[in-house]
């Protein structure tokens, strides 16, 4: 077996580089944000799809390469669309060819407002341009790829990122500068710690999964209440945290205030448990101190200047 990790530079493929190339050969790819050790890969350009994965041949291709800001994709249709819709296509017609699986990250979003948890077969019924966008690229690994796939649906990751961006990152790096922070108290998701999400998907590759499944975390709160968790694991005072209806947020793109996710079938293919928010937050702050620690023994170990001799 052998991976290859399109889009290894963003938050979930960190996630997943790390998880298979413990098990695995591993390649990963980046398009702007280059990294030590990935490879340049712009989904939206054919023949660079064809000369990576020829070049590579794995046998299994992670895809959690996308556009993924909904607000700039709401405004930039085509440009989402390239990437998230055509660069899915790109990237079937070289794996067609050698055998090998796609295993393709997609959205809760797919759905629209729900009051019950959604099963993999319930219809979807997408609000926004992005997860129009994740409904078409799923139809096309669908067809392309009828029996070599694994679609996984997830909502709200949150881990460690270079870029910071996510919404528990954005939040911390807020308050420490001081900020009020408004917070939708109507929107409510399951957080999933982005370290679970590469196991679960580690697992279903190598039980040999085929179709789509749903991989969130065991929870389902509001975005309010995840702000609160995130200050109480991280010692930040949640008195700038404000919870505002949906509505004062003035987010561009359309998102479901409800909507649910049943994990039923991923628990019931693979063994993997998905820690709690609480669990995953500590998790990503004891790694932080790790890190610090590893770096304050690295930075003492170095000699400053000339040490005097004899
Ligand atoms: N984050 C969430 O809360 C969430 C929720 C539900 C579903 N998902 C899905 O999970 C997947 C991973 O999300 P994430 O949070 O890891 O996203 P992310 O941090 O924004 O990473 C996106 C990755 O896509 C790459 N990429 C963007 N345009 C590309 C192109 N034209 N060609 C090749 N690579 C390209 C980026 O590379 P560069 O940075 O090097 O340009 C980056 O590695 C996505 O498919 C997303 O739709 C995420």
């Amino acid at each position: 077996m052998k991976a290859l990790i399109v889009g290894a530079s963003g938050q979930v493929g960190r996630y997943l580089y790390g998880e298979f190339a413990a098990r695995m050969p591993v390649a990963g790819t980046y398009c702007t944000h280059p990294e030590e050790g990935l490879r340049h890969l712009d989904i939206t350009d054919r023949a660079e799809c064809e000369a990576v994965v020829y070049e590579e041949r794995p046998t299994h291709v992670l895809l959690p390469a996308a556009a993924t800001h909904m607000d700039w994709c709401e405004a930039h249709r085509e440009r989402c669309y390239a990437v998230n819709v055509e660069g899915v296509r790109h990237l079937c017609a070289p794996l067609k060819t050698i055998g090998s699986w796609l295993v393709l990250f997609s959205t809760d979003h797919v759905f629209g407002e729900s009051g019950r948890a959604l099963r993999e077969d319930d219809p979807v019924s997408p609000l926004s341009v992005y997860a129009k966008s994740k409904v078409l690229a799923e139809e096309i690994v669908r067809s392309e790829l009828p029996n070599s796939h694994i679609i996984i649906r997830t909502s709200w990751v949150y881990g460690h990122e270079r870029r910071g961006k996510n919404f528990v990152l954005t939040l911390r790096r807020r308050l420490a500068a001081g900020e009020d922070i408004l917070v939708a108290d109507d929107q409510s998701g399951s957080p999933t710690y982005a370290h679970d999400l590469a196991r679960g998907a580690c697992a279903l590759v190598l039980h040999g999964a085929q179709g789509t499944y749903h991989v969130v975390g065991p929870e389902w709160m509001t975005r309010h209440q995840l702000a609160l968790q995130v200050c109480a694991a991280f010692g930040l005072d949640s008195s700038a945290v404000r919870p505002v209806p949906s509505e004062a947020l003035r987010q561009h793109a359309p998102r479901p205030k409800r909507c649910r996710l049943d994990t039923g079938k991923f628990h019931a293919a693979v063994s993997c448990h998905l820690c709690t928010t609480w669990q995953g937050l500590r998790q990503m702050r004891e790694e932080e101190v790790e890190a610090k620690a590893a770096q304050d023994s690295l930075d003492t170990d170095i000699p400053v200047g000339n040490a005097p001799v004899g």
